[in-house]
């Protein structure tokens, strides 16, 4: 299975870097910020970074890929932050969430909220200021990774509302995987180490890369239901108490009677009951199926690219994927 530590080591290296320079600490809130979205980022398995830099290393273009990885983590974060603030869930990563810690006697709920989606904001901008100390600020890669991350905003509104521009929920919430998660998850982290190392294979990288975050998706959704929050680090069946539509949801309203009630928002025990009809009619099994078969439709494209060191890295890769527990 891909292991990202060595990787992980260099990310949280630059990122201590850019806290230490970082303009932002001589002001206001700016120090305790800093030092909240770094502890962060360096809990994260820096999976997006680390394939970055891998990619980018095999095909030979590696100088400037640091950069890219770093921002791409503090972005995560960022985005994290503000999807926990969104899904209302308060543990992240093994910790409170951001709109957690900044919890105090003084100030209410809401505020404690707003100053996370401050904390958001200001983990995109200085993800710039990293990437601005690129040696050769390369535009074509600079477009990709913005464009990317734009897009994962709209993945995000549909997953709290779905935009009806799509036939049936399924192929919504595939949608919804491909906007809010595949884009910046592999597609983008590969699209830009093609670019640093002048083009190979980049349109096969960008396919590939959108299946194995759909798969990566499914794989958090599967775990938000059926592991626990000591392995994940995030709370149980969040997904389903927010009434979240998802490769489950849809599973579970085709094997059973239920309905859009699935939708609702859902207390602790209501969200117990429904992951116990979902084991009880084999939800499980059948996304485990899914899941398979996608898989091989990976690997399938994995062995049409050309280098044999990327084939091995995006393999290792999709392990990962499907395997891990956290
Ligand atoms: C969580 O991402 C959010 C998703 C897009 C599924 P990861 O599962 O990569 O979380 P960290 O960064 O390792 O905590
Ligand atoms: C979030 O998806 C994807 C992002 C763009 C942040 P989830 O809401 O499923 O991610 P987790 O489970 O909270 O990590
Ligand atoms: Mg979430
Ligand atoms: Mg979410
Ligand atoms: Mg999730």
């Amino acid at each position: 299975m891909y292991d990202t530590s060595e990787n992980k080591e260099k990310i949280i290296s630059r990122l201590e870097d850019c806290k230490k320079n970082c303009e932002l600490s001589k002001y206001g809130w700016g120090e305790e910020t800093i030092e909240i979205l770094y502890d962060l980022s360096t809990r994260g398995k820096m999976v997006r970074g680390s394939l970055l830099m891998d990619a980018t290393e095999i095909m030979g273009g590696e100088e400037d890929s640091i950069h890219y990885a770093a921002a791409t983590e503090l972005i995560h974060t960022g985005l994290l932050v503000h999807d926990d603030i969104i899904d209302r869930d308060e543990k992240r990563r093994g910790v409170d969430s951001v709109h957690v810690q900044f919890r105090s006697e003084e100030i209410t709920d809401r505020q404690t909220e707003n100053l996370a989606i401050c904390a958001g904001d200001i983990s995109y901008f200085t993800a710039y200021e990293i990437i601005s100390q690129a040696s050769n600020l390369d535009s074509e890669a600079l477009s990709e990774f913005s464009s990317t991350f734009a897009r994962v905003g709209v993945g995000e509104m549909s997953d709290i509302v779905l935009s009806g521009r799509l036939e049936t929920v399924e192929d919504e919430v595939l949608e919804i995987h491909r906007n809010k998660t595949a884009c910046y998850t592999f597609a983008m982290p590969l699209k830009i180490a093609s670019i640093l190392a002048e083009g190979p294979e980049l349109e096969k990288l960008h396919e590939i890369g959108m299946k194995m975050g759909v798969l990566y998706q499914i794989r958090d959704d599967h775990l938000d239901i059926f592991s626990n929050e000591d392995d994940t680090g995030k709370p149980v069946a969040s997904d389903i108490q927010e009434g979240k539509k998802t490769l489950h949801t849809e599973i579970l309203r085709e094997k059973t009677s239920a309905g859009e009630e699935l939708y609702e928002e859902k207390t602790v025990e209501e969200a117990r009951e429904v992951v116990r009809k979902m084991e009880e009619s084999s939800v499980r099994k059948e996304v485990e199926k899914r899941i398979e078969a996608r898989r091989a439709e990976v690997i399938e494209l994995i062995e049409g690219l050309e280098n044999p060191e990327l084939r091995e890295l995006l393999k290792d890769v999709l392990q990962l994927v499907i395997q891990r527990e956290k």
